[in-house]
C-alpha cells in the first residue's frame, strides 16, 4: 500500500534540509567544478552533483525501494516501477537556480517532490540561502513556517506581477523574448528571479500574482507545482494540457483564463 504523503514528505524535509546545508557550505568554500550541459550557459558546479548524490543516498537508506528522477544522475534505484500500484517515486533538483548559485545571489534552492502512482502528493522546496521553506502535501495545503499559503486573489491582468524563465537554448530565448514584448505591455511587470522551483513558490504566497514558462523538466516543476495548486493557483498548459515542458501557467483562478488565452494567443508553447 501507498504510504501517507504526510509520511514522505516528513522524509523529504529532512533530506531537503541535509542537500540545502551542505549547497550553501560547498557555497561558501566556494563554486567548483564548472562545466557546462545543453549550451555554453547551461551551468553545472560540483554542488549540484554533490547535493545530488547526498540525496539519492538518503532516500535508498530511508526508502530503499523507491526509484528516484534527478536533474543531474537521471533515473536510478532500479527499473521502473511505475505500474507497480503504490510505487513510490521522487523528483529532486539538487540545485534550482543554479546560475544564482555561480554568481552568488541567494535565490537558489532544493526541490523534492514524492510521486504515488504518478502523482505528486509531497514536495519541499526549501531555498538553501536563506532557509526558507515551502511544503504541500496533495490535498492538505501548503505551507510556509506553519502558515496556510493563499495565492493572489487578483481580478485584473493589467494589474498581476508576472514571474517567468528562460531556458537556455538560443533559438528558444529568442521565441520566449518574442512572447514576453508582447506580454509587457498588457500586465503590471515581468519579475525573472532564475528558480522556478522558487516562482511558483512565490506565487504560492501571493509575492508574484502569476507564473509561466515553456520548457521546464519536471524536476524545476514537481514539488513547486504542487506547492502552488495547494495554494489554490490553477497549474496547467494550454488547451486543458497538463503542465509540462511545452508550458506551465500557475495563476489564480481570477486570471488563468486571461493569462492561458494571451499566452496561446502568442504561441508561447511554439517555437523551439
Ligand atoms: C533553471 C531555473 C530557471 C528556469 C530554467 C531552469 P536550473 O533550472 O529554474 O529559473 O528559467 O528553465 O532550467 O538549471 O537552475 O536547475
Amino acid at each position: 500500500t501507498a504510504p501517507a504523503p504526510g509520511e514522505l514528505l516528513e522524509i523529504a524535509l529532512v533530506v531537503a534540509r541535509e542537500a540545502a546545508d551542505t549547497a550553501r557550505v560547498m557555497r561558501v568554500e566556494g563554486v567548483s567544478g564548472v562545466t557546462t550541459k545543453s549550451t555554453r550557459t547551461d551551468v553545472v558546479t560540483a554542488a549540484d552533483r554533490a547535493v545530488e548524490r547526498q540525496v539519492l543516498a538518503a532516500l535508498r537508506e530511508a526508502r530503499p525501494q523507491d526509484t528516484v528522477l534527478g536533474e543531474e544522475y537521471g533515473d536510478s534505484g532500479g527499473p521502473d516501477r511505475s505500474a507497480v500500484p503504490g510505487a513510490v517515486r521522487w523528483i529532486v533538483d539538487p540545485i534550482d537556480g543554479t546560475v544564482n548559485y555561480l554568481y552568488g545571489l541567494p535565490q537558489y534552492a532544493v526541490s523534492l517532490a514524492a510521486e504515488v502512482d504518478g502523482v505528486v502528493v509531497a514536495g519541499v522546496v526549501r531555498n538553501a540561502a536563506t532557509g526558507d521553506e515551502w511544503t504541500a502535501t496533495r490535498g492538505g495545503g501548503a505551507y510556509r513556517a506553519g502558515r496556510r499559503l493563499r495565492c493572489s486573489t487578483e481580478t485584473d491582468l493589467g494589474q498581476a506581477l508576472v514571474a517567468t524563465g528562460f531556458g537556455y537554448d538560443s533559438a528558444r530565448r529568442v521565441h520566449q523574448a518574442r512572447v514576453l514584448a508582447q506580454l509587457i505591455p498588457q500586465i503590471r511587470d515581468i519579475r525573472r528571479f532564475g528558480a522556478a522551483a522558487l516562482d511558483l513558490c512565490l506565487a504560492a504566497e501571493g509575492a508574484v500574482d502569476a507564473y509561466y514558462e515553456k520548457g521546464l523538466a519536471a524536476w524545476d516543476l514537481a514539488a513547486g507545482g504542487l506547492i502552488a495548486a495547494e495554494a489554490g493557483l490553477r497549474v496547467a498548459g494550454l488547451a486543458g494540457a497538463a503542465a509540462g515542458p511545452d508550458l506551465v501557467i500557475a495563476a489564480p483562478p481570477t486570471l488563468f483564463e486571461p493569462l492561458h488565452d494571451l499566452l496561446a494567443g502568442l504561441d508561447a508553447s511554439g517555437g523551439p
